[in-house]
């Protein structure tokens, strides 16, 4: 890759205009290192709404008719149905413009290649977006487990509780495309969708892993339709350090939220102590959102910005700063997403052979 960063805004585009657009799109508020050029959705009633954001931005249907209009674009943001990604990454890509993707990347290794060679193609940038990593809790948690307080770490836990009451209305339409990934791909919500953020905490946290041990379960919420639940994931990484992952459906559990209604924790135990992050999308009860415990002390944080779209902020800030000016280093790049990716694919290879033991590399 020749990436050489622009001396001046980066022209942007948005593709795909749904659910998620209303927390990537803070990014781009108020940001000198950005033009919004261009709005794409096939609904009109979207563009028509979210044209209201960019009174500067032209709008179009499809990317097709975005590209022979000849308008100038460096890069897009990607908020495209996952069904959609592969080869609507590679359509972008194509026409010469960095991408900037929203996870689940896609559903198999193969696709995967197909968009890295994309790239690599054309010469271009492939980002698939993580937001948990500028989620300020987070960033603290894994300080103060760099920093020693809770000394050497010896063992974590995530959970997540995902709640079927509370938090903003998802349309129809995004459901649509969920169940056709659990029809088609056997890819649910909770662990592949969801869950990638999860993964990619433990690879962010603490590097490479070697062996995944998993049961995945399925309850169903309405005929035909089923959820990933319960289901336990297990995992070693390279440093000998073990996690491990429990998530539940509450369909009746009632939890604040100004998005998604899950309630999640990531627990990380050291010799000397132990930290804790207490929420992420959802607001849960009033805990600070980290606790950290050593020696007998606990220190509560209660004045980190907790507010999930601040992630998505940042995420987006990062990204743009880096194409306008090559300051990095670029979180995350299409590789680190490959990682996630095998990991999840070793859970599901893990939990269909039993809950046997799968390095995610050997995974196909
Ligand atoms: N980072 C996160 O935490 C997070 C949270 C939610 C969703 N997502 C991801 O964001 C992406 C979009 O999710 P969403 O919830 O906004 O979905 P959504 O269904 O609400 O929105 C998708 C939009 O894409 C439009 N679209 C469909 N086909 C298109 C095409 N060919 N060209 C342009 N636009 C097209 C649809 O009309 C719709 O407006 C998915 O990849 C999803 O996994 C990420």
């Amino acid at each position: 890759m020749t990436f050489t960063p622009y001396d001046r805004p980066v022209r942007a585009a948005f593709i795909g205009l749904g659910r998620i657009y209303d927390l990537n799109m803070r990014a781009y508020v108020e940001n000198p290192d950005v033009e919004v050029v261009a709005l794409v959705d096939p609904s009109e009633e979207r563009r028509a709404e979210r044209a209201r954001d960019w009174p500067d931005a032209q709008t179009f249907a499809s990317v097709a008719e975005l590209a022979a209009s000849g308008l100038a674009v460096d890069a897009v943001e990607a908020l495209l149905p996952i069904p959609l990604h592969v080869d609507g990454v590679i359509e972008l890509l194509g026409h010469g413009w960095h991408v900037n993707l929203q996870k689940p990347m896609c559903n198999t290794l193969p696709d995967a290649q197909r968009m890295l060679d994309a790239a690599a193609a054309n010469d271009r940038v492939l980002r698939v977006m993580e937001n948990y990593l500028f989620y300020e809790p987070l960033q603290k948690l894994k300080a103060t487990i760099e920093d020693g307080t809770i000394g050497d770490v010896v063992g974590y836990h995530l959970k997540m509780v995902a709640s079927g009451r509370g938090g903003w209305d998802v349309p129809m339409s995004s459901y649509e495309w969920q169940f056709k990934q659990m029809r088609d791909h056997a890819r649910g919500i909770l662990v592949f969708d969801d869950g990638w953020h999860k993964l990619a905490t433990a690879l962010w946290l603490f590097g490479p892993i070697t062996e995944v041990r998993a049961w995945i379960g399925a309850t169903e919420v309405v005929p035909g339709v089923s959820m990933d639940a319960p289901t336990m994931i297990a995992w070693e990484h390279e440093s000998g350090v073990r996690g491990v992952w429990d998530i539940t459906l509450a369909t009746d559990l009632y939890l604040r939220s100004d998005y998604y209604t899950n309630d999640e924790r990531w627990e990380i135990t050291g010799r000397r102590g132990y930290a804790r992050v207490n929420r992420c999308t959802g607001r849960g009860i009033q805990q600070p959102s980290l606790e950290v415990y050593a020696d007998g002390e606990l220190t509560s944080y209660h004045d980190l910005d907790d507010d999930w779209a601040s992630s998505f902020r940042d995420s987006g800030r990062h990204w743009l700063r880096w194409l306008h000016t090559g300051e990095g280093p670029r979180w995350w790049s299409g590789e680190e997403a490959v990682d996630v990716l095998r990991f999840a694919l070793a859970a599901y290879a893990s939990s269909a052979a039993g809950g046997v033991g799968v390095h995610p590399g050997k995974v196909e």
